[in-house]
């Protein structure tokens, strides 16, 4: 089974907006479409948050327009520049969706809400904890991926660092007690970042429209690096395979 995440589209009422030279509209759609094309075998897309700049319903409309395209079941999750309302009502679309978890296979895909109110910074919720705790309990025969919008462990990147899941120890605690949790991906970062913790792969998904130079200490544009997206597969007996592409 193939999941392809996109993240951090960055899309405005204003379909010309650029953010750093970069139109996040027109980024977004490049990605979108040549998804549609290329993997027509995904199980899901998985849009990991930040996918407004403003808020408005307007630019969820803009999301609804480029994923229009695309034929399979979606999942959005907030970001910090993101307006939980209006992703609640995109989810009222049949193929859009925005619950806590879905499972496929003997696959639980678990997507936290890691938005803070009033806060750049990343939070877990206890309540999402809590339910995830149990879902770990009652599902020991299955495997489990987190996708989160805040990144749960440093970078190295000072500015970045600072807005890090505050208690994100609670998470990988329980990353070093579930042998069966395998995966662990986020955006929020606009790089790639990758380690590996107990039988976790953890790492992030780069943006669909600017990018960042990792391990700078304040958040610096990387020209040289090209938008992308990321395919994960998951395979029955609880291996992650995943890769990072980029547009040229
Ligand atoms: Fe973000």
């Amino acid at each position: 089974m193939k999941i392809i995440q996109i993240t951090d589209l960055h899309l405005r009422s204003d379909k010309n907006y650029n953010a750093f030279e970069i139109n996040t509209f027109q980024s977004a759609e490049m990605i979108i479409s040549h998804i549609s094309k290329q993997h027509r075998d995904i199980g899901a897309l998985v849009i990991s948050g930040d996918i407004s700049d403003d808020e408005t319903s307007e630019s969820y409309s803009n999301l609804m327009e480029i994923t229009d395209q695309i034929n399979t079941e979606i999942y959005l999750m907030p970001g910090n520049h993101d307006s939980i309302e209006e992703i609640e009502k995109c989810a009222s679309n049949n193929r859009v969706n925005s619950e806590l978890y879905f499972m496929r296979d003997n696959w639980v895909f678990f997507m936290f809400n890691t938005k803070k109110n009033n806060s750049p910074n990343g939070l877990l919720k206890q309540h999402e904890i809590d339910i995830f705790i149990n879902m770990l309990r009652e599902n020991s025969d299955k495997f489990f991926m987190i996708f989160l919008h805040h990144h749960p462990v440093k970078i190295g990147s000072p500015t970045m660092d600072k807005m890090i899941i505050e208690n994100a120890n609670i998470l990988l605690e329980l990353i070093e007690q579930y042998k069966s949790i395998r995966g662990v991906s986020w955006g929020h970062i606009h790089n790639v970042f990758e380690t590996q913790l107990n039988n976790a792969k953890l790492f992030s998904t780069p943006s669909t429209c600017y990018q960042s130079k990792p391990k700078s200490k304040s958040f610096v544009i990387d020209e040289k690096e090209k938008p992308g997206y990321r395919i994960i597969h998951f395979s029955s007996s609880g291996e992650l395979k995943t890769e990072v592409r980029r547009m040229c």
